[in-house]
């Protein structure tokens, strides 16, 4: 039986810069029938670790349907993400992957599709807004918003533009500072909301982003009278083991790696206030 603690290397194949602090890598497993036979669902995670300075968990931001490789988009905070964007092209980076549930996206067909991303919350959603558009005519209303700091601080940005311009996918962003060339919308996510024509009856709401961001989403979304099972949200703990072994991302008696990270708003509420 493999080993769940051992990570297995990874070879770095490309990295985009994304913003000033946010890099996409894109990665695929050194042993090769271990790449070919590697897959993933939307919304799952990787503990990604550089030998002698850590590991720390990263979102999946490709699409699953995509074989050979799978990216991770990672914002500098600290000491491993620090370390991570000092890597180059070729470098390698040990990954224990995939972890965690998924986005219920066989549940949310025949449904019109609302996403509501922040910031570093984008690349998860991306792992689900791809597959989803591979069979665009299995949902109906597509709709993504999407709030960044400044336009600068954007991720994904020619995803975006690119989803947009399909035409079959209302794309609108906003940010919370103008800066630059933007002349585009400023204001918290929430504010797009006054913008787009929502049945809320007939649609299913993904939201990540950071803790504060997600709060005022959820609680928009209740009063626009969304269903509590169909608003699914992530949620982010301190994470050590990333299998349910070490309890350091419980939150009573739920194991955010195990158990999450995706959650609907039905069972987030029954959880303990952290
Ligand atoms: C399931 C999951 C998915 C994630 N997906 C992504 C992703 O796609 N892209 C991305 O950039 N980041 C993501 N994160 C956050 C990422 O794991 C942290 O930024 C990373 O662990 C920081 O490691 P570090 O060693 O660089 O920082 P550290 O040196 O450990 O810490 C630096 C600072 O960040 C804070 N911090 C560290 N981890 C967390 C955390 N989990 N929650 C809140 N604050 C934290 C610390 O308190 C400290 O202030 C995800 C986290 C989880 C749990
Ligand atoms: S991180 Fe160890 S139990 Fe979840």
């Amino acid at each position: 039986m493999d080993n769940i603690y051992l990570p297995r290397e990874t070879r770095i194949q490309s990295i985009i810069d994304e913003t000033h602090d946010a890099k996409t890598f894109t990665l695929s497993f050194v042993d090769q029938d271990y790449n070919r036979a590697f897959s993933f669902k939307p919304g799952q995670f990787v503990e990604a670790s550089i030998f002698g300075i850590g590991e720390a968990p990263f979102g999946i931001s490709s699409n699953p349907n995509r074989k050979d490789s799978f990216d991770i988009t990672v914002r500098v905070v600290g000491k491993v993400t620090e370390a991570m964007h000092q890597l180059s092209v070729n470098d390698t980076l040990g990954i224990r992957a995939p972890l965690g549930n998924s986005f219920p996206i066989e549940e949310s067909k025949g449904f019109d599709i609302l996403i509501v991303a922040g910031g570093i919350g984008l690349p998860p959603l991306k792992s689900l807004i791809e597959p989803m558009l591979d069979n665009r005519n299995e949902y109906g209303k597509f709709t993504i918003l999407y709030g960044a700091r400044t336009a600068l601080d954007r991720i994904h940005r020619h995803d975006l533009q690119k989803w947009g311009e399909r035409g079959d996918v209302e794309v609108l962003q906003t940010v919370d500072h103008k800066d630059g060339n933007w002349d585009g919308h400023v204001g918290v996510v929430t504010t797009l909301f006054e913008k787009i024509d929502i049945d809320s009856q007939n649609t299913v709401a993904f939201t990540c982003g950071p803790p504060v961001m997600i709060r005022f989403v959820i609680l928009d979304l209740l009063s626009m009278g969304f269903p509590e099972d169909r608003i699914i949200s992530t949620l982010e703990r301190y994470m050590k083991c990333g299998v349910g072994k070490c309890g350091h991302c419980a939150i009573g008696h739920k194991y955010v790696c195990t158990d999450g990270p995706v959650f609907s708003y039905k069972q987030i509420k029954r959880l303990p206030e952290k």
